[in-house]
Parts: structure tokens; sequence; C-alpha cells
């Protein structure tokens, strides 16, 4: 169908029917990357959550597998994340296998009808056959509702160092911390949140890891939480704060809150089309990295965006790394190297002298909807630098760096249908830069339906969506400085049937 051709993403994971918000249980095991998420498949529009589920060997090719967990009599099946229980701690193991635990929030929507504001508690499942088919522990809730309104999104991680599970939960606008031997039994350990950070919303989704810090021998522990509302471009987004732990209690690095009280830069994705995201259990990258994908949308306007048949895709698949400039640490995001083995026929130009508005390349040559683009700008200058993808249609995607403002952009008001929702493109969303480097760097992904643009080495990550009249048809590049050198650009196609 039309939308099958114009919106059906070319590598970004989309359900095949039916509504996705979102990741939900990811975990690494025997070669497969497994992704849950919040999956209504009997509409789309969000309704009664389950878990669907897709597996990949790449993270970036993904194959829909059945539904993996139903809403019952507890409530719907809300987010939450999945461990492989390498040294059976459950004793949920039988004949040698290796349980696979997911623990999710049971919403109670009865509760929520009957007018009860306290409608949410933490539920187990395990899976014997690497994580098809779940059977809910009869035990169920493991942690009760001490009576606070949102209480939810566990995510498990294990703590090596200590040996134990240690789980970090959403509630009202704090992170709570939990630890347990066994996924059964949790103890409260801490709580995080309070006087830091933006609360703006409702905290949702934490992650909590440690990272190593590039170049040095240190590790830093990194908690991610989403917040929705209270985005730097308004809607949902993901918020990060960098600190040390002890087994217990997450102590805020001292530079990281004093940098982050001056200037609140700290968003894991400053386009308004990442939330909820999380990283993969049971693996780690070969520079300690941890794998990450979100969801790409925003509840301002997930509900409407102009597709039928599904709604939302996942962020391409990212690497996520630390590192330490003269003020503090920052997290930094890359796609997954494996996108890499997808490069098919490139185009490179060096040292263009750019007066003017100029075409950078045509779909004659590459395709704009399964693409990879690296630029380097060696000297930037106090001028606006715009790219722009356009087609015959006239629909425009306008995004780039303003040197004056030290900020960055991405305008979406001219880039194909936005009027279904008057929160898609009433302004543009912006970012301010935080590498002070002469050299600014880009990696641009494009999809049918997305651009996700990492700056400087993945410092400053904007993510946004778009629904267009017609494919792009051409990339080109202005300035208002009266001539600038494009120092390289290089444009990949991505082999994707
Ligand atoms: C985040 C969220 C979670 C919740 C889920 C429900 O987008 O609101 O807090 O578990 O969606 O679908």
């Amino acid at each position: 169908t039309d939308e099958e051709d114009m919106y059906r993403p070319n590598f970004h994971f989309t359900p095949n029917k039916g509504w996705m918000n979102d990741p939900n249980g990811m975990f690494f095991y025997n070669g497969y990357y497994h992704l849950y998420f919040q999956h209504y498949p009997y509409g789309n529009k969000w309704g009664p959550m389950h878990w669907g589920h897709a597996t990949s060997t790449d993270m970036i090719t993904w194959k829909e597998q059945p539904i993996a967990l139903y809403p019952d009599e507890l409530g719907y099946i809300f987010s939450g994340s999945a461990v492989v229980d390498l040294e059976n701690t459950t004793g949920f193991s039988t004949d040698g296998k290796i349980p696979v635990v997911a623990m999710f929030t049971y919403h109670d929507m009865e509760a929520e009808k009957a007018g009860k504001i306290i409608d949410e508690t933490q539920a187990i499942a395990y899976s014997l056959d690497e994580g098809i088919t779940y059977t809910k522990f009869e035990g169920n809730p493991v942690v009760e509702n001490p009576n606070i309104p949102d209480f939810r999104d566990p995510k498990v991680n294990w703590d090596a160092d200590r040996k134990q599970w240690t789980m970090v939960l959403a509630a009202g606008q704090e992170i709570m911390f939990y630890g347990s031997k066994d996924l059964k039994e949790w103890n409260l350990l801490s709580k995080f949140g309070e006087g830091v950070g933006n609360h703006d919303g409702v905290w949702e989704c934490p992650d909590f890891f440690p990272l190593p810090v590039k170049g040095t021998e240190d590790t830093k522990w990194v908690l991610l939480v989403s917040i929705n509302p209270g985005g730097p471009n308004s809607g949902s987004a993901t918020q990060y704060f960098i600190g040390d732990f002890d087994g217990k209690t997450f102590q805020i690095d001292e530079s990281f809150q004093k940098e982050q009280a001056k200037e609140h830069t700290f968003w894991v994705d400053h386009g308004r089309d990442n939330y909820a995201g999380v990283t993969w259990s049971n693996v780690t990258t070969a520079e300690g990295g941890k794998l990450f994908i979100g969801w790409m949308s925003n509840w301002l306007y997930a509900n409407d965006v102009p597709t039928e048949k599904w709604r939302s895709a996942t962020t391409i698949a990212r690497e996520l790394g630390l590192i330490k400039d003269d003020n503090t640490y920052r997290l930094v995001s890359s796609p997954v190297k494996e996108l890499n083995d997808y490069r098919g026929k490139k185009v490179v130009d060096k040292n263009i002298s750019i007066a003017g508005e100029t075409v950078l390349t045509t779909t004659e040559i590459i395709s704009l909807s399964k693409t990879e683009i690296n630029f380097i700008l060696s000297d930037v200058a106090n001028g606006k630098y715009t790219f722009t993808l356009s087609n015959s249609q006239g629909d425009k995607l306008k995004f780039g760096y303003d040197g004056t403002l030290n900020k960055f952009f991405v305008d979406r008001k001219e880039a194909g249908r936005i009027n279904f929702s008057e929160k898609f493109s009433d302004k543009m969303a912006t970012a301010i830069r935080t590498s002070d480097a002469t050299e600014l760097t880009g990696k641009i992904i494009l999809d049918k339906t997305s651009i996700e643009i990492f700056y400087d080495q993945g410092q400053t990550v904007m993510t946004e969506i778009f629904f267009l009249n017609a494919p792009f048809n051409a990339l080109s590049i202005k300035s208002d400085l009266e001539s600038f050198t494009l120092n390289t650009i290089e444009i990949n196609q991505l082999n994707f049937n």
C-alpha cells in the first residue's frame, strides 16, 4: 500500500501491525539480541499493554516474534526489563536450562477505573526457551506498592562487584534503588532525585549501569531517567545523571551536578523523538560500552501520527560511552557498528567551497531514505550552516548549526504532513552545542520517516520523525557566510530491500 511504501521504515523496527511504545526487556543471549516492546496489537492507539517481541543478530535487521506477555487479572503489562539468570539465582532453571527473567509493572486498570491512584506493582516472569515464551511467577507481585501513584518500569542489572541484582524504579519524580539476591525478594536500598535534574514531569523508565570513561582508567555510573513532559524541546525526553555507586546509594558527581545546575544539557537526545530508551542486559561492547535503543516518538503526538496499520518505530540501536571534558563527564552515543555492514554505494567529496545553496547529492546518485552521511567542517565559524533535504512536492527538512547562537537545530515545519497534531512542529527543535572544538563533525542517519544526527562524536544527538508527501530527492547545504569550505562529506547508501 501507499502507507507501506511511504512510511514503513527501511531499517528501523516497527511492529507489523498495531501500536508500539517503549522498548522493554532487552537482553542478549546465544547470539541473539532480544527486543520486547509496549504493544497493543489490536489497535493503532495506546491500549491494553502486552509485550511484543522481536529478535536480531545485529540490532539492525529485526524479526518479529509471537507476543511474549499478555495482560491478565493483575493488570496491563507495563514497561520493564529482562536479565539472563546465568547462575540460577532464582531457582527457575529445570533440566539445566538457563532462565531469562523479565521484571515488569502490572498496571491495574480496574483499580484505575475505580478511581484509585495506587494501581502499580512489580512482577516477574521467566522463560526457559531463551525468551520466546514466559511463565508468570506465582508469587507476584514481588514488589508491593508503598502508596506511590506512579511506581513503575523496573530495570534490573547484575552488579558484578557486589554479586547482587540491582533494580531501579521510577517513583513519582524520584528513582528508587532496590537490591536482590534472587529477583524475588527485593530490599529498598536508597532513593535519588530530589533537587537535581529536570522535574517538569513524571519520571519514567530509568536505567542504571557503569561505563568506562574513555581514555582513562575510571568508571562512572550512569542513571538514565525518562521524563514526560519536560523534554528540552517539549514533551517526553530522557535525561541522564553521572556519579558513583557503592552498592547502595547513587552519589551524583559534584562536577556534574554543578554543570547541570548551570545549564541542563544532559539529555540522551535533544530531538523530540527518542523516549523511554534503555540498554541491553548481558552484553557490553569491546570498549565496555552499553547498547541502547529508544522509542522514536513523543507522547505529545504519538497517537496521532499519520500511519494506520502500525504506529511508531524504534531509534537506531546505539552504543553509549562516557567522555570527560574540562568541566565534567558527558554521555556520548553513536549508531552501533553493525550498521556499517550495510554500507553500499558511497560518494565522497572533499574541500568543497560553498557559496550560496549548493546541492550535495540527488537520488539519481544515491537514495536518501536509507543513508548514512558523515561530514566535517574543520573550522566552524560564527555563521549559520543549514542542510536541506527536499523533494518535488516542496517538502523541506532543514537542520544544522547556528554558530552565532551556538545551537543545533532541526526544523520540520515544511517537512510534509504536520497537521495531524498542533504540537508536532509548532517550533523547531534546538540544542546547545557543548563541545568547543573548532572542528564540527556530524553523522546523519536517514530513513523514510526519521533523521538521527550525532554531532561532535555523539555528544549532542537530535532525533526527529517526519511524514513526507514524496521521498526526498536532494540534499543541499548553504550558509549566511559569504563562503565556507565543507571539508568532507561522505554519503553512504545503506543496502536494505
Ligand atoms: C513510558 C510509559 C511507562 C509505562 C508505559 C506504559 O512511555 O508511560 O512509564 O510503563 O509507558 O505503556
